[in-house]
């Protein structure tokens, strides 16, 4: 899709896959379980939905919105309508800045997976065996195998923006991404008739408020600071995952035509991003109750969970399937396909605002972006090794630095981000902006009362409040 010429998509349903094939990547199959299992199975679960149906969709709609109506891209844009907010332009294209070096990194151990499936050894006990229980943090730890598939699938990322093939991807990815769908499906069929993996359904879909009780001096009593940190975990994620709060959805936006109906479309976005992730978790959070880890039950395993939990749990289900080795491998390059979308696209809108904003050429702004993310990945990739001494895997705030920046981007910068376009929207703009956009060539708005109050109140003042929150608690301010 080039910039200058703003062709249009081929009408709504092409907005609505383009958009669900922008939305769906890392975060749904690998972000998503983890941070579920994390943070209490149903309880996050129920948080996200109601965080979906309100906050999500009315920011989504007015991202689009913003995007058809101004025609602007999200740097330029925010500037040229109210010449005091261009900041938030380079708020949104700081988040992807942060995020995409480590998205990479983690496009890197899909990867390995994909050579480990490639060339499985017959025996588990194998240390290249991708279901020996050594192999992911053996990989992790070694400082040159982490770096090394991070730079491939840096170099493929690369390698597609340069032969300019961004379209060809998507139109592959029609395919692909119907066929890593289903293929989740079965592979989450399975997984749910193990023994015991019904512990673990019940613990994904059955919401556990006691979740927020914790015991101090063996009294129980709830704790406000630990429901403000499962909020900000969803909201960031609901974020990440509908690449929301960093721009993405003004610049898809701004090439949809003007009889589509936006309203419509968020819910059809939404729907197929959230239907993604939740058979990721009925893969994966079952799998952990139904083939734990040596040494754990299935309760320690999710509620210990981190970024290796579908690294973790998947092979053993491949084992305990005896799945064939073409299905094994045809998933994780479904998924290596879904991430690589994810970061060419990524790395595209990036590299296209840096030549906006600096008048580069675009193959200077791309070697720039290169020279970046080859920089951020170095970090990024040794973090969980014992290399250069120690020196990059030093926790700060109790984060490895790969965390670190996951929390920084998705629960501080989106929030912060989300919370200055309420208000940019809300009360620079005014909801009638937006709405007036929505409901041109005939359509309606049905939910634009329910638009302009969560749009002007209800949006900013929660985000306010546990942003502020979480923040008090993180510096331990305060504990309530
Ligand atoms: N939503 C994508 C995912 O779930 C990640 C993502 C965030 C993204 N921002 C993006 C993808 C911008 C493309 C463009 O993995």
């Amino acid at each position: 899709m080039k910039k200058s010429s703003r062709e249009s998509w081929s009408g709504q349903l092409g907005f609505i896959l383009a958009s669900a094939a922008s939305a769906i990547g890392l975060g749904n199959l690998w972000r998503f379980p983890y941070l579920t299992a994390k943070y209490g199975g149903g309880i996050f679960l129920l948080v996200y939905f109601l965080l979906l149906l309100t906050i999500g969709a009315m920011l989504m709609t007015t991202e689009i919105a913003l995007g058809r109506k101004t025609r602007l891209s999200p740097l330029h844009g925010f500037g040229k309508l109210v010449k005091s907010w261009s900041f938030l332009g380079i708020l949104f294209v700081a988040v992807s800045a942060v995020i995409l070096p480590y998205y990479i990194v983690i496009g890197g151990w899909i990867l390995k997976y994909v050579f480990a499936y490639a060339f499985i050894p017959q025996e588990i006990t194998d240390a290249a065996h991708p279901a020996n229980t050594a192999f992911f943090s053996n990989f992790i730890s070694n400082p040159s195998q982490s770096l090394l598939f991070a730079g491939m699938f840096f170099a493929m990322s690369a390698l597609f923006i340069v032969m300019g093939v961004k379209n060809g991807i998507e139109k592959m990815n029609k395919i692909l991404m119907p066929a890593l769908f289903f293929l989740a499906i079965a592979i989450a069929g399975y997984v749910c008739m193990q023994p015991n993996a019904i512990e673990g359904i019940k613990y994904y879909l059955v919401p556990d408020l006691n979740k927020f009780y914790v015991e101090t001096n063996g009294t129980s009593h709830f704790s406000f600071t630990m429901l403000c940190k499962t909020i900000v975990a969803a909201m960031g994620q609901m974020f990440f995952s509908l690449s929301l709060a960093m721009g993405i959805m003004v610049t898809y936006g701004s090439y949809m035509k003007k009889s589509d109906n936006i309203e419509n479309s968020t819910w059809h976005i939404e729907f197929c991003d959230t239907i993604v992730a939740i058979i990721a978790g009925l893969m994966i959070i079952p799998a952990a109750f139904a083939f734990p880890p040596a040494g754990q039950t299935g309760i320690e395993a999710v509620s210990q969970a981190g970024p290796g939990l579908l690294f973790e749990t998947l092979p053993r289900v491949f084992t305990q399937m005896q799945a064939p080795k073409m299905i094994t491998l045809s998933f994780f390059v479904l998924v290596l396909a879904a991430a690589l979308t994810s970061s060419v696209s990524m790395m595209e809108t990036l590299q296209s605002s840096i030549k906006d904003k600096m008048k580069w050429s675009r193959k200077k702004s791309v070697t720039i972006l290169s020279v970046y993310i080859l920089i951020m990945m170095i970090p990024h990739s040794l973090c969980y090794s014992n290399a250069c001494k120690g020196f990059f895997s030093k926790k700060i705030l109790g984060m490895e630095f790969l965390s670190l920046n996951d929390f920084l981007a998705n629960s501080v910068l989106m929030p912060l981000g989300a919370f200055a376009l309420c208000i940019f929207v809300g009360w620079i703009l005014k909801p009638n902006f937006i709405i007036r956009e929505i409901e041109t060539k005939g359509n309606t708005f049905k939910l634009k009362k329910f638009y302009s109050l969560t749009i002007k109140w209800i949006a900013p003042i929660f985000i306010a409040i546990i942003l502020v929150t979480c923040i008090l608690s993180g510096l331990k301010i305060i504990d309530i």
